[in-house]
């Protein structure tokens, strides 16, 4: 293992308990840009915590963060960092939150981390080296057909006009579609074979990071949902098993 990795997941792992800390006090709860776009005061400790300790580790990389934005260094090397994935999930005690942290040198995703405190769960990817869910190595599933998968997607509840359609085609086709409110961990269920595809438009870098290298890492095809390009910079993401990636494009864009 990097050194880089080991950061990630020393990291990953004491911001996701100060999280689980958090949810033992009254959340301060505040809404940033519209209805229900909420934010807490855990998301910005657990990102106080990130920032400072990638910086004293790496004190020249570029650091990417959802809540307080670029924290300037070399164009070589960047984190990429949402301190808590699932903000809704947290404020109502739900398990399905993380801690996303990737590291990127010279454009390529390089490691990630994506750790789940409340399932206990901690899954982490290295360029060329696999993916694992704690020491299990991961591998995508190998559903073929998507009237036998199980998707899942996400979009925020005022965007239900812009997202329901694809929301009703891949319903009338799949086996499932859950929604479970943190595509970081959406993501990673991909790469370990839970969820055979996964979707949504309008995510961040942050939000992708990490999860698309896990994907990678284990087997899987991560693209937009369009066409074939990178998907933090383009504003849609499809990421699947590979088998039913352009079954499920198709079925998508024929919405
Ligand atoms: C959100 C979650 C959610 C997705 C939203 C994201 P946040 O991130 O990943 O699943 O549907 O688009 O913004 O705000 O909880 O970090
Ligand atoms: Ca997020
Ligand atoms: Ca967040």
């Amino acid at each position: 293992m990097t050194d880089v990795l080991t950061l990630a997941l020393d990291v990953a792992r004491e911001a996701g308990e100060l999280l689980r800390g958090h949810l033992r006090e009254p959340l301060a709860i505040r809404e940033k840009r519209e209805r229900a776009d909420i934010v807490t005061l855990a998301d910005d400790a657990s990102e106080a915590l990130i920032v400072k300790r990638l910086r004293a580790a790496h004190p020249s990389a570029t650091i990417l963060t959802e809540e307080s934005g670029v924290h300037a260094g070399s164009d070589e090397e960047r984190w990429i960092v949402d301190p808590l994935d699932g903000t809704t999930n947290f404020a109502h005690g739900y398990p399905l939150f993380c801690v996303s942290i990737a590291y990127e040198r010279a454009g390529e995703l390089i490691a990630g981390v994506v750790y789940a405190p409340l399932m206990g769960e901690c899954f982490a990817a290295e360029r060329g080296s696999g993916a694992r869910l704690g020491e299990l190595p991961l591998r995508v599933s190998s559903i073929e057909r998507v009237a036998d998968a199980m998707t899942c997607t996400g979009f925020h509840p005022a965007h239900y006009e812009r997202n329901g359609k694809q929301f009703a085609a891949v319903s009338n086709r799949a086996q499932a579609v859950r929604r479970d409110g943190s595509a970081a961990l959406d993501l990673a269920y991909v790469a370990c074979g839970r969820f055979d595809g996964f979707w949504e438009f309008g995510l961040s870098a942050w939000d992708v990071a990490a999860g698309t290298l896990l994907i990678r890492e284990s087997g899987g095809r991560v693209t937009t949902v369009e066409d074939e390009s990178e998907p933090s910079t383009a504003g849609s993401i499809l990421a699947t098993n590979g088998r039913l990636h352009d079954e499920l494009r198709s079925v998508l864009l024929t919405a």
